[in-house]
């Protein structure tokens, strides 16, 4: 089957910005659409995204942010390359690499060549006669990932209601994902109750769907979802533990790291020693971005002191970018991943970060991003690719959901196991 059309248009995201759109028709007739997302505590590292910021392209209503310049690289530069082509993903990737060789794909925008990498993904799939998790693992049993989810926002999606980006809840003593789900909601469900009785405004959500409650500690927010996991009858440690993102490069200034809620500047040794109690006095088993992007020896000095088993995830620290990652591999700096298909640009190479962290026993979260939209092929590549986990923010909003009722549908559907990577 091959290729007979590619068009890539600018839709809108979940915070209601313009984003990339690449629908590709394939000689039976059908169409495959893929949408991107985009961060917004985005790393320094992480492959480029093209934004219309003056020049000939800049829309006057999208304040700077429209996206006519990469749609136009995809149907100006990438579309006449691949039309006539055999559908293939390999073939799709390697030509964008071709038209593009930099590494952070600034040339034609990471966001057009990844909406060309997916569509071209989904469209592959559907010539094997597979859905797109199928298409990565045809056979046998499909492992659906761990979630990983926001109860408490704060950082750069909720302006700064906490020092830290998010508190979050794993359900590892869940039996299924579906089981798991139900245990999210009614804690998510919990939280509200509990902040509105407690005078917060909770009617205030944050750009990942989580509560936008106020607090100045982490020590607070961490107890206030400590008492919520409680008061629905399920036990902390076994059943649900927690998680933060403290995306800190946000308020680290090259020296200190700047708590602003809690008062205190911290130098790196404190911080390390803060951080240290924050995951050995509480019920934390993952702990994301706790050092700045490039604060790399704060990483592996942390490695060093830090609990047994803690989960140390690297965000902004890794971009999803090879480089970055086989670094922290030699310098032992993190021992988890998160993986962002937009960070890199491609869908091949982001399968080949996840398979790289996996085969140095990384473990492997595969997450949206905080600009999202409603499609679900992020479930199918963490499914497909057996990542273990997945972050997508809350259970609020279609452009959460949908992955959270596609992983529901995969798991009603096929032959499948529910991963828990902290047993
Ligand atoms: P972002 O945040 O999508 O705004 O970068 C998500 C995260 O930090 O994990
Ligand atoms: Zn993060």
């Amino acid at each position: 089957m091959k290729i007979s059309k590619l068009v890539g248009y600018q839709v809108l995201d979940s915070r209601g910005r313009p984003t990339v759109a690449a629908s590709l028709t394939l000689t039976d007739g059908s169409t495959h659409t893929a949408r991107v997302p985009s961060g917004a505590s985005t790393g320094a590292h992480e492959a480029k995204e093209l934004r219309d910021v003056g020049g000939k392209f800049a829309e006057k209503f999208y304040s700077g942010l429209s996206v006519q310049q990469a749609v136009s690289n995809i149907n100006e530069y990438i579309a006449p390359k691949l039309i006539e082509e055999q559908i293939d993903l390999e073939t799709i990737d390697n030509q964008l690499v071709l038209l593009d060789p930099s590494e952070d794909h600034s040339k034609l925008g990471a966001n057009a060549t990844l909406a060309v990498s997916l569509a071209g993904a989904i469209a592959a799939a559907h010539s094997q006669n597979r859905s797109l998790a199928r298409f990565f693992n045809p056979e046998g049993v499909l492992n659906i990932p761990m979630p990983m989810v926001n109860i408490l926002s704060g950082g750069a999606h909720a302006n700064r209601s906490l020092d830290i980006q998010d508190v979050l809840i794993i359900p590892k003593g869940a039996k299924s994902f579906t089981e798991a789900l139900s245990w999210i909601v009614a804690i998510r469900e919990m939280a509200a109750k509990l902040g509105k009785a407690a005078g917060h405004t909770t009617n205030l959500i944050a750009d990942e769907g989580g509560l936008a409650i106020a607090f100045d500690s982490t020590e607070k927010a961490c107890n206030f979802v400590i008492t919520a996991i409680e008061k629905v009858g399920l036990k902390v440690g076994s059943d649900v533990s927690l998680a933060l993102d403290i995306a800190s490069t946000q308020f680290f200034d090259g020296n200190k790291y700047n708590l602003t809620n809690l008062n205190k500047s911290f130098s790196k040794e404190e911080f390390i020693k803060y951080i240290n109690n924050l995951v050995s006095n509480l019920p934390i088993i993952s702990i994301e971005d706790p050092f700045a992007e490039d604060d790399w020896s704060s990483w592996s000095e942390f490695m060093q002191i830090s609990p047994k088993n803690l989960q140390i995830l690297g965000d902004d620290l890794l971009t999803t970018n090879l480089t970055r990652l086989n670094r922290a591999i030699t310098e032992k700096s993190a021992n988890s991943i998160l993986i962002k298909a937009n960070q890199n640009g491609l869908v091949s190479s982001t399968l080949n970060v996840l398979k790289q962290a996996r085969a140095n026993n990384f473990n492997t979260v595969v997450s949206a991003r905080s600009g999202e939209n409603e499609d679900s092929w992020l479930a199918d590549l963490a499914t497909g690719w057996s990542a273990g986990q997945i972050k997508v923010g809350s259970t609020h909003g279609s452009e959460r959901n949908s992955k959270w009722n596609r992983l529901l549908e995969l798991e009603a559907i096929e032959k499948t196991k529910f991963i828990n990577p902290f047993n």
